[in-house]
């Protein structure tokens, strides 16, 4: 029998490759999921489809300490990659508390239980870019000081602290990924680039005539979510653990983003795009750049997917969703 492996968040985008991935390896794949995805699942495990006879199902909840306790106990897992999170920056602005309680108690939950009852297992925790924040140096490295704008860059510090704290105080192999925006066409509609690209499709197929935005001048490091899984799974390869930047060392705005993405339609986005006022953020992360000079060179890991590449592939996909055909860089025919 192979390794086995616990993914908390296996129903969102990083949670379905990395599922994917493990099989892949011949990982006995478990996962946590809301009792509500089991009763759902045409919809909540969507992601999962490829997989879902393959992988082994529990409900959990993340915000039950018993309950993170009782699925440990079941797993006893070799490998343990906490994605649950309450993910979305701008909702964490009008829900704190519920932010910091999924994002911080659930992983204070799953490191004590995983300590106590599989202290072998090796532990990874998806840290963000985010806790960089108001960034005090370009590019951002594992040395760069955090300075978290919002309550989720907050608790992903305190999830990050957690992490390192269990690897120092009761030597665990607990390893911090702290991951740059990363991209597919899984990722969740309320991110901007997938808003950018599904709404692109909407426009093409008649179903919208406007796409409403916030803040263009943002600049993020994007990269495609199939390779930052990988990355996940290397540094828990590691004979010691560590923490990593994983990043493309390239930074581009929002803006361009939408204009990339517009022209892969044979459109100009000037004539679609309206900004809206109340899509900005009360504190905005301005600026993320990674450099993964560490990772590369003790994980052997590098980003494969360019920024255009990526644009065109989400387009691409939300397109064909809809049912307008027709090839990037052309025009699209209409449903
Ligand atoms: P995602 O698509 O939003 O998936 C989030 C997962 O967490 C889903 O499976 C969701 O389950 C689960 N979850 C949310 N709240 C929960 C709760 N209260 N109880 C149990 N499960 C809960 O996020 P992602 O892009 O795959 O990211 C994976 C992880 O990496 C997250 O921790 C995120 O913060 C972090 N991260 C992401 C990026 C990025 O650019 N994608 C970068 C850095 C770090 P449901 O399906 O039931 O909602
Ligand atoms: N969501 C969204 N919607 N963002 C917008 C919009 C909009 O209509 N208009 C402009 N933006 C800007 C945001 O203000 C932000 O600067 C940027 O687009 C990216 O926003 P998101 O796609 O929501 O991602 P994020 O960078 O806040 O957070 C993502 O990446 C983090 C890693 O840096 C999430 O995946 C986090 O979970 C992850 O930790």
């Amino acid at each position: 029998m192979g390794q086995r492996a616990l993914i908390t968040g296996i129903t969102g985008q990083d949670g379905s490759y990395l599922a994917e991935l493990l099989l892949a390896k011949g990982y006995e794949v478990h996962g946590a999921v809301r009792r509500v995805a089991l009763e759902d699942p045409e919809h909540r495990l969507l992601r999962l489809s490829a997989v879902r006879d393959r992988v082994v199902l529990h409900a959990a909840s993340l915000e039950s300490f018993a309950s993170v306790y009782q699925l440990v106990a079941k797993v006893l897992p070799d490998e343990c990659y906490h994605l649950a999170a309450q993910s979305f920056v701008s909702y964490s602005f009008d829900d704190e508390f519920s932010t910091l309680n999924t994002n911080i108690n659930g992983t204070h939950f799953l490191l004590s239980a995983v300590k106590d009852l599989a202290p072998k297992c090796r532990f990874y925790f998806a840290g963000s870019s985010e806790m960089f924040g108001k960034a005090e140096q370009i590019p951002q490295t594992e040395k760069t000081p955090f300075h978290p704008r919002s309550s989720y860059g907050i608790s992903k510090v305190c999830g990050f602290e957690l992490t390192r704290n269990y690897r120092e105080a009761y030597g665990m192999h607990a390893s911090n990924g702290i991951l740059f925006n990363h991209e597919s066409p899984r990722r969740g509609f309320e991110f901007v680039t997938r808003k950018i690209t599904s709404g692109v499709a909407r426009i093409l197929a008649g179903k919208s005539k406007e796409l409403s935005l916030g803040n263009l001048d943002a600049q993020r490091d994007w990269g495609h979510a199939r390779e930052y899984v990988q990355a996940m799974w290397l540094m828990l390869q590691q004979p010691q653990p560590d923490d990593y930047v994983v990043a493309t060392g390239e930074t581009h705005s929002v803006r361009e983003f939408v204009d990339l993405a517009f022209s892969c339609a044979g459109l100009d986005y000037r004539d679609y795009v309206v900004t809206d006022p109340n899509l900005f953020r009360p504190a905005e992360v301005n600026l993320l750049l990674g450099d993964c000079t560490k990772a590369q060179t003790q994980l052997g890991w590098t980003a494969g997917t360019g920024f255009d590449a990526l644009v065109r592939e989400m387009v691409e996909a939300d397109c064909r969703t809809l049912g307008v055909t027709g090839q990037v860089g052309a025009s699209f025919a209409r449903p």
